[in-house]
């Protein structure tokens, strides 16, 4: 059976929330018990540094971050579940497509061209606080997707244009050395809920109005508790559309409880009893995983020996790709 490669990275930056889980880590390691699929999953630590110069808040993050996938249902039997910075090929191959990409394509990328407009809103130099890494971060994405041999990569919208990137940089690489590089394309789930957060917004950790997601049982009821409402009284009707307590209800209910939410909200449900039943819809979900999270934080050599692991299984993959694109590029030995 012919498998398709999906590969999934997340940057280790900031604690995990409900709006990742329902958006990203429940599709995943849904998607990647299926049979016809083989997933890689990564750690993009060499993309935090991009943001992050905290290098206990990377290092932190990158334990929690590891952490999160194992709870929550990952299995690294089946899935290649890796550390970006384990892999020396990553940034081996970033060097060569570098020089084979153009500048041109490095201006159009909107995390580059958004903070370029920031600094002259604020009438700044236009490269002011710009790294070579948040340009090149495209280049540097391209090869976590190409040595893989990926086919699909999940992403949210913000990520599509990457994505495409990737994939020009592979037609051109493919095009002057030969075919060495599958042409990955963007999945875009449109179904995977995005949920909203304390505010109404959207859950963002720029918002700051998320719910982390392995919080203990107390300050989960307290976060909830803070989800706002508007002031109508128990008894009246409510619009279960507008509401972040019935949004979030919905992300992990069954349809059953769903429509039983969808009718107390119509008779009136008030909202201190809808967030109370929300709090034990969410803990009782989220308590094996959350006992699972927090074994293994307790034990950190554990998530690092199945990084390790692999790391081994992610070079099966990589070393010999790589070596296959030195030889292209002219990098190999000189006796005949
Ligand atoms: N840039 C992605 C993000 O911030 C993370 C990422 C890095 C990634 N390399 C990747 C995602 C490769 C998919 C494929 O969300």
């Amino acid at each position: 059976m012919k498998y398709q490669r999906v590969l999934t990275g997340i940057t280790p930056s900031g604690t995990p929330h409900l709006g990742n889980y329902v958006g990203m880590f429940r599709p995943a390691i849904e998607a990647s018990r299926r049979e016809d699929v083989q997933s890689f999953f990564f750690l993009a630590d060499f993309h935090a540094l991009i943001k992050c110069q905290d290098p206990d808040l990377v290092h932190r993050a990158t334990r929690e971050i590891a952490a999160t996938w194992l709870a929550c249902g990952l299995d690294p039997d089946r899935v290649v579940f890796y550390r970006q910075s384990d892999i020396p090929e990553i940034p081996e191959l970033t060097w060569i497509l570098t020089c084979n990409t153009a500048k041109g394509l490095m201006n159009r990328a909107h995390a580059y061209k958004a903070a370029v407009q920031s600094n002259q809103e604020a009438g700044e130099d236009p490269d002011f606080a710009v790294t070579m890494g948040l340009y090149s971060y495209p280049v540097l994405m391209a090869a976590d997707i190409l040595l893989f041999g990926t086919d699909l990569v999940p992403v949210g919208r913000d990520q599509v244009q990457h994505v495409e990137m990737a994939r020009d940089i592979a037609q051109r690489f493919n095009h002057h050395y030969g075919e060495h590089f599958v042409l990955p394309s963007a999945a875009v789930d449109d179904n995977s809920a995005v949920l909203t957060g304390l505010d109404g917004r959207k859950m963002s950790k720029s918002y700051g109005n998320t719910i982390p997601l392995f919080l203990p049982e107390k300050q989960l009821q307290k976060h909830i508790n803070r989800i706002k409402t508007n002031l109508q009284e128990p008894g009246e009707p409510k619009d279960p559309d507008t509401s972040s307590v019935f949004q979030i209800w919905q992300a992990f209910a069954t349809p059953e409880q769903t429509a039983a939410m969808r009718q107390a909200f119509a008779d009136g449900i008030g909202w201190g009893e809808a967030k109370k039943q929300l709090f034990e819809l969410l803990n009782d979900h989220l308590r094996g995983p959350r006992e699972r999270y927090e074994a293994l934080l307790a034990d950190p050599g554990r998530i690092e020996q199945l990084l390790r692991e692999g790391a081994v299984r992610a070079r099966h993959f990589s070393v010999p790709l790589m070596k296959s694109v030195r030889a292209a590029v002219g990098l190999r030995p000189l006796d005949p």
